[in-house]
């Protein structure tokens, strides 16, 4: 018989290998969780999460980890913990205060029609931070970009997989056909997240999945644990629809910008390739969606047509508050990251310079 430690599960199983190691804490509630995963300490109590912010470090990184358990885990983390009670009665607590403010602050719309068309007007000042970019970003800027991104860009589309069993007739094959082409068509080389370790290794970055973690602002955090959020609750597929729509209507000409914020920076073929291959995809996907997808979810459910605005409407929320950060930090001259980073090798073009100042493990 296995020995069993006090979480109920055997020791020493199942422990994977291809996720990174645990990241540093942000707070207690994070650094008792990263203790619990390491098979010791007491887990946060509901007063303790209540009392946090729902959007700060501490709570977003630790809600973080729970769902990085359904991905590829931690190779320090036994595999069998994704379904350990005691750490959904957790996850379940560091969920509902961050729902909970997204629908108080973020919500704007009550129809998926009115949300999504809004997304179709782009902001005639041009602030974003694809503009930036374009106009006047920096290779160091563009580095940074790539690094906080990649948490969701190694597992892009995954979390969205998660909605295909709780769809039906056009809604289910509309979104299968835009997933069949994030993950390469049949083509290995084609996976949208093997495009991005491309994009990673022009820039000098660190291709290895989550490697970024403890650099990556609470920002990027949360519009990561968003996905998952709506991925992994069926009761959310209305906002899970509504976040892949808003995600596939602003990504081509996003993309164009950044494409564009490639050539200028002399990033490097791979770098410009992912965004070129998502200016051409993206506007066949943003058709497929809106068309299938979120026509077809509210002919089967039209109940559920608040929930595509409010996904919509909370992906727009976070995804601003991101750009705050990025630009707020860039105009100051200063890195939007949280721990330096510098090349992981001398990149394919550019300067070499590092970000920031002292030093990371590349
Ligand atoms: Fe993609
Ligand atoms: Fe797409």
């Amino acid at each position: 018989m296995c020995e069993l430690l006090d979480h109920g599960y055997p020791a020493g199983m199942n422990v994977t290998s291809s996720g990174p190691t645990l990241p540093s804490a942000r707070g207690r509630i994070s650094a008792a969780l990263i203790e619990y995963l390491r098979h010791t300490g007491p887990l946060p109590d509901s007063e303790e999460i209540s009392a946090a912010a729902p959007l700060g470090d501490d709570l977003q990184l630790a809600l973080y980890l729970c769902y990085e358990l359904h991905y590829r885990g931690f190779s320090d983390v036994d595999a069998d913990r994704e379904w350990d009670p005691e750490l959904l009665k957790v996850r379940a607590a560091l969920e509902q205060p961050f729902l909970q403010t997204l629908r108080d602050t973020a919500t704007v719309h009550r129809h998926a029609d009115e949300a999504l068309d809004e997304l179709l007007v782009e902001p005639v000042d041009g602030s974003g931070v694809s503009h930036f970019l374009r106009d006047e970003g920096e290779l160091w800027q563009v580095r940074e970009y790539a690094a906080q991104r990649s948490l969701y860009h190694l597992k892009e589309a995954d979390p969205h997989a998660w909605v295909l069993p709780r769809l039906w007739g056009r809604a289910k094959a509309g979104m299968a056909a835009v997933e069949f082409d994030e993950f390469g068509a049949g083509r290995a080389d084609r996976v949208h997240a093997r495009l991005f370790a491309d994009l990673m290794a022009d820039l000098g970055l660190n291709t290895a999945y989550g490697h970024y973690l403890d650099a990556t602002g609470v920002e990027a955090l949360a519009t990561v644990n968003l996905m998952s959020l709506f991925g992994l609750h069926r009761v959310l597929r209305g906002a899970l629809v509504g976040h892949f729509a808003t995600v596939e209507i602003t990504s081509s000409p996003g993309s164009r910008r950044l494409a564009q914020a490639m050539r200028r920076t002399g990033a490097g073929p791979a770098a410009e390739h992912f965004y070129d291959e998502h200016v051409e995809a993206d506007a066949v996907h943003e058709q497929v969606v809106r068309r299938d997808v979120v026509a077809g979810l509210l002919e089967e459910e039209p109940h559920l047509d608040g929930d595509v605005a409010f996904g919509a409407d909370a992906t727009t929320y976070l995804e601003d508050r991101l750009a705050e950060r990025l630009l707020g930090a860039w105009r100051a001259e200063e890195s939007s990251l949280r721990v330096p980073v510098r090349p992981a090798f001398r990149p394919r073009t550019g300067s070499p310079a590092s970000v920031g100042t002292g030093g990371e493990a590349p």
